[in-house]
């Protein structure tokens, strides 16, 4: 699930495999370990911990193989310890393995080499794989023909790479479910599970699609299916920079990312709003306007706080579209045989564009003959590659595990998107003014909010000994609030739970005591009076009120322990103002209680398991 670099080509592999290691960082993992090809022979190390303690038993060793493995490791099955850390050798120790994803027939697979006489040295699936290539290798004799018929036999999923002294000058990668990429350079070739690896050496990728496999060699590389049809590969372009995937003076990538919201944001809609028409242009869409024109139906599907994008999506398309909209959990989605028609359309949404259930979830709608769009952030990743149609939300790459600035691009672009089909749908023009006006001034307030740090990192020292918080919004900002309560778990460990505020007194009011904090997002429009109402509710039995608040909202102090003033916007565009001092508030109480704000426990920034 978390990272893969493999590297052939001129350059001492361990510092390439190394310093890939590190950009992976970001995505969260448990152990990490390599092999290089030293003199023929496999040279194996690997460590539970970080990069810097595979680092420390690898100093003073001098390496000078050009041809290597490395992975970081985000365990499913077995603890997180030495043995269970990846390179994983077949029983002659010749072949390794280096594999994101699960072996989901293992135990199947387990069984017969067992009863062959094969033994085991760890708990994880992946081991299994590499003593089957080497039970098939030592058959057929050909390294590539063994990793694929073994791929062949196996369910679940994979990004692997394979190396062996047996064919010293080779390497082979595969994948299904799980990303891989090759970058191309010159006289070297550079494998990974993501291009912030590669984007040092060259910007030149292929991106391997499912059931393909790569066999490179220091002179050239070939592709073909794991049934063996040769394929031919496009190079692609990467243009983000390399000043992007690093702090830029910031003390932690997500505050870097949360300060970036102003230009992100703008970034989304640039090129895109007409704001002299009151419309958009959407070239991503261009293929499916008519079936988008004519929907009966728009099923969202997303994890996290993507998931929470699509809830803020679904008021937003029904008001201005009129269209019904469902949103779906993408793990529920494709599990229970939901009912969807040919002329219904789903839209995935995830910045990594690879979530596993969420790609399932789009096949499974497609298998039923929907169209299918995507809202991603990564170019290129699996989810764009497999939709019908899409757009792009371009907010650069986000390192940080905890989503801030992807969600206010989603939602920007989802506002893009309900203009779009608005539009096409009736939209006036003067509505259409409004809103895109609107949608082009939120660059500016963006930056008034983050104008709140500072106020918001003195609530968050006041309240970061709080074990429990709830968060509370109505309409528009009850997806919101979900996503604060997601914010603050995620990153400081503290129990949090979002809530539409008048949910409260159905059940969670009776938690509130003098002892928790109540978040409320009370922003000026038509329910502002009921939300009042709920804050009234919470004062009167002592709980401590935070509210986000529209500028110029004098009365809510009266209420309110604090209040944190946002510009006011129309109403379906201040989640994104709204959700920012929420972010920030998660962000300042998880550095006040010293949690690893980029890299929280037991979290990987790209679920690529399901
Ligand atoms: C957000 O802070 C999370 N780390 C997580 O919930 C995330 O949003 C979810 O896993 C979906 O990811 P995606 O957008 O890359 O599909
Ligand atoms: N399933 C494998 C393991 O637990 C791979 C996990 C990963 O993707 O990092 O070792």
């Amino acid at each position: 699930m978390c990272g893969i670099v493999g590297y052939i080509g001129r350059q001492k592999a361990i510092n390439v495999l190394i310093d890939g290691l590190e950009r992976l960082e970001y995505r969260g993992y448990d152990s990490a370990g390599i092999t290089v090809i030293e003199n023929n022979q496999l040279f194996t190390r690997k460590k539970a911990g970080k990069v810097s303690d595979l680092k420390k038993i690898l100093d003073g060793i001098e390496l000078k193989s050009n041809i290597g493995i490395a992975h970081t490791r985000w365990a499913t099955h077995g603890e997180p310890n030495d043995k269970n850390a990846h390179p994983h050798s077949d029983n002659s120790g010749n072949i390794v393995i280096v594999h994101n994803g699960i072996i989901e027939n293992y135990k199947a697979i387990k069984k017969t080499l067992t009863d062959k006489g094969y033994f085991f040295r760890s708990d994880t699936d992946s081991e299994i794989l590499a003593v089957f290539i080497g039970y098939i290798y030592n058959k057929v004799k050909d390294l590539e023909e063994a990793v694929r018929l073994a791929l062949s036999e196996v369910d679940g999923t994979f990004g692997l790479v394979v190396l062996s002294s047996y064919e010293p000058d080779k390497m082979i990668a595969a994948r299904r479910g799980s990303p891989m990429v090759c970058g191309v350079g010159e006289n070297e070739y550079i494998l990974a599970s993501d291009t912030s690896a590669i984007i040092k050496h060259t910007r030149n990728v292929i991106y391997l699609s499912d059931n393909e496999m790569i066999t490179l060699s220091y002179n050239g590389i070939q592709t073909k299916t794991i049934d063996n049809q040769i394929t031919d590969n496009q190079i692609h372009h990467i243009d983000f920079e390399i000043s992007q995937i690093e702090k830029g003076g910031f003390e932690h990538f997500m505050l870097k990312e949360i300060f970036e919201q102003a230009q992100t944001v703008q970034d989304a809609f640039r090129g895109r709003l007409q704001v002299n028409e009151g419309t958009v242009r959407l070239g991503g869409l261009r293929s499916v306007a008519e079936v988008l024109k004519n929907a009966k139906r728009i099923i969202f599907t997303a994890c996290g706080t993507s998931w929470h994008s699509a809830l803020v999506g679904e008021y937003i398309i029904e008001n201005l579209c009129n269209i019904s909209v469902e949103v779906e959990y993408a793990s529920e989605f494709r599990y229970r045989n939901p009912v969807i028609y040919p002329d219904d359309v789903v839209i995935a949404i995830s910045q990594s564009g690879e979530t596993a259930d969420t790609l399932a979830a789009l096949r499974e709608a497609k298998k039923k003959s929907a169209t299918v769009l995507g809202v991603v952030n990564v170019v290129g990743s699996s989810i764009a590659r497999d939709t019908d149609a899409g757009v792009y939300i371009h907010a650069g790459p986000e390192i940080g595990v905890a989503s801030t600035k992807a969600f206010t691009s989603q939602l920007t672009v989802l506002i893009l998107i309900a203009i779009y089909i608005g539009r096409m749908r009736g939209i006036s023009l003067p509505d259409g003014l409004k809103l895109t006006q609107a949608l082009s001034e939120l660059p500016k307030k963006i930056e008034e909010v983050l104008k709140t740090a500072d106020d918001i990192k003195a609530i968050a020292k006041e309240y970061c000994n709080a074990r429990n918080f709830l968060y509370l919004g109505r309409g528009y900002n009850f997806p919101v609030a979900l996503e604060g309560a997601l914010k603050l778990k995620e990153i400081s460990y503290i129990h949090a739970e979002g809530y539409p505020a008048a949910e409260m007194k159905h059940g969670p009011i009776a938690l509130i005591d003098e002892n928790m904090p109540v978040v409320f997002i009370a922003t000026k429009d038509e329910i502002y009076d009921k939300v009042i109402s709920n804050i009234e509710e919470v004062k009167a039995r002592k709980g401590k009120v935070i509210a986000i608040a529209t500028e110029g909202d004098e009365q809510i102090k009266q209420y309110a322990n604090h209040v944190i003033y946002i510009p006011e916007t129309i109403p379906m565009l201040t989640p994104i103002l709204s959700v920012i001092p929420l972010q920030l508030l998660a962000y300042y109480i998880a550095v006040e209680l010293g949690c690893n704000v980029d890299q929280p426990r037991n979290l990987a920034k790209s679920v690529t398991v399901e």
